[in-house]
């Protein structure tokens, strides 16, 4: 005789274990992670988030709730800056999160960009 129970265990334990082998879902934001990826944000952002230019902002120690909106807000295009809007399209939301992580976490310092004109 079919069981309700015995029947969904199967299935019920095919996903537990592929959760298992995965790793969770959603992990911690990770500047560590962030700073990889902020290789790609360099050429304009800095390497440690202090702009090359003054026509493009800081990120060094902005509000992490901020980076996060405002990459969400490129991906989206509800902000549209032609190449924000092509570098943020392909990262994941982790990516975005870890990125947020790198930039908020360093030291804030004001009047610090390189080049002013
Ligand atoms: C080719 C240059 C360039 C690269 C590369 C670049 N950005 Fe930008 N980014 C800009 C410019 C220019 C702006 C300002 C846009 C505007 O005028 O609104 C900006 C704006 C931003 C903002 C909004 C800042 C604020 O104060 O509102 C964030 C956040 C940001 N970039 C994150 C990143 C991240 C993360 C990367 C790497 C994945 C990256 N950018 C790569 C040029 C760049």
């Amino acid at each position: 005789m079919w069981c309700p129970v015995a029947g969904l265990r199967t299935p019920l334990t095919i996903v537990a274990v592929g959760v298992l082998l995965a790793g969770p879902a959603f992990a911690a934001p990770s500047p560590e992670k962030g700073a990889a990826i902020s290789a790609q944000c360099a050429a304009c952002h800095g390497s440690n988030g202090i702009s090359v230019d003054t026509s493009i902002p800081n990120l060094a120690g902005q509000h992490y709730p901020y980076l996060l909106e405002q990459m969400n807000a490129f991906k989206q295009r509800t902000r549209k800056v032609p190449i924000m809007n092509e570098l943020a399209a392909p990262l994941s939301e982790q990516q975005v999160e870890d990125l947020a992580a790198y930039f908020s976490s360093i030291p804030f310092r004001a009047g610090t960009t390189a080049k002013t004109k």
